[in-house]
């Protein structure tokens, strides 16, 4: 830790803000003794869960944090997102997220990583070959729920794992609640049943049985409009259920989010001066304190 904190501080000897903000993620990094895994789960579509993976792992890269992105969709849209959809759609079995939950891996075997054109991010793509192994029931597959589990764990020289799940509770969202630390629940303002978040709570708590470690880091609200009363409403619902389980940061529908995703590059990379990027910055900061503050917590429990 303090080799790569001296690093930090050498690069940055000319712009003392950065050299703040880079001594902050120094102080994040030594709170954390191992990677800290986040999926993002929800069994809706449309709610900006890939969207808000993309985004942070630019941000988080954009920290000196080495990011590894699973995606565990079989829609393949966060991969598609870094490289694009033809080349995704090529990809064979072992160069995909599919080789693990086919379990045709062998420790060692880096194939399936694919680096990005972006300093430290790597990815892990999907294609709709995974969707074979996405499953309902997963709960009765035996030790292969712990697949995903012991491939993210055999990998190393990562900070932060991100793992972008499909819209849906099944083998694929159950193994990455399996293998992560937090799970991030991302809502939009406009869904008024309950019924669908119960059941992320229910496959949460479900999940702990198996890996006791799994906490909630909070539901975030995407997509929201602050002029719309009725986003704001649900809001303040959301707030007077979930209290503290919801993230102060917003993330508001804007276009310089799809522009950036339409360029193939995180939008802190893309665009430094653009509110899309202060606000995935604030997420990125707001989900590392919550991390750090809640394993400090766990720890003196
Ligand atoms: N905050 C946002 N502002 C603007 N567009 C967004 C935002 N979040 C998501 N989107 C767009 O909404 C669509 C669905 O988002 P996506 O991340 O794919 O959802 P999910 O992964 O939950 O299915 C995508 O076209 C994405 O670019
Ligand atoms: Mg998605």
């Amino acid at each position: 830790m303090e080799k790569k904190a001296a690093t930090y501080f050498s690069e940055t000897t000319l712009d003392p803000q950065r050299s703040r903000e880079l001594t902050d993620n120094c102080h994040w990094q030594s709170c954390f003794s191992r990677p800290q895994t986040f999926c993002f789960i929800n069994q809706k579509g449309g709610v900006g869960k890939s969207s808000t993976c993309f985004h942070l792992a630019g941000a988080f890269a954009d920290m000196r944090f080495r990011v590894l992105v699973m995606d565990v969709d079989p829609q393949g849209s966060i991969s598609q997102g870094f490289f694009g959809s033809a080349t995704v759609e090529e990809l064979a079995a072992s160069e995909t997220v599919t080789s693990v939950f086919a379990d045709t891996w062998t420790t060692g075997d880096a194939a399936q990583l694919r680096p990005t054109r972006f300093e430290r991010i790597d990815v892990c793509p999907a294609n709709l070959e995974l969707a074979d192994y996405n499953t309902p029931r997963p709960e009765t597959l035996g030790l292969d729920q712990f697949a995903l589990r012991e491939f993210i764990d055999s990998q190393t020289g990562y900070d932060i794992v991100l793992i972008d799940c499909p819209p849906n509770l099944y083998r694929c969202s159950w193994s990455a609640m399996i293998a992560a630390d937090w799970v991030v629940i991302p809502v939009t303002p406009e869904d008024f049943g309950t019924q669908g978040l119960r059941a992320v709570h229910q496959a949460i708590e479900n999940a702990r049985a198996l890996n006791p470690n799994l906490r909630r880091l909070g539901h975030l609200v995407t997509r929201s409009d602050g002029r719309m009363l009725v986003h704001k409403a649900y809001e303040r619902r959301l707030r007077t259920k979930y209290g503290n389980l919801v993230l102060d940061t917003l993330m508001p529908e804007l276009s310089a989010f799809k522009l950036a995703l339409a360029a193939r590059t995180p939008v802190v990379l893309h665009d430094q001066r653009c509110r899309a990027t202060d606000l995935t910055q604030e997420l990125a900061r707001e989900i590392l304190e919550r991390a750090t503050v809640r394993q400090a917590r766990r720890q003196v429990a």
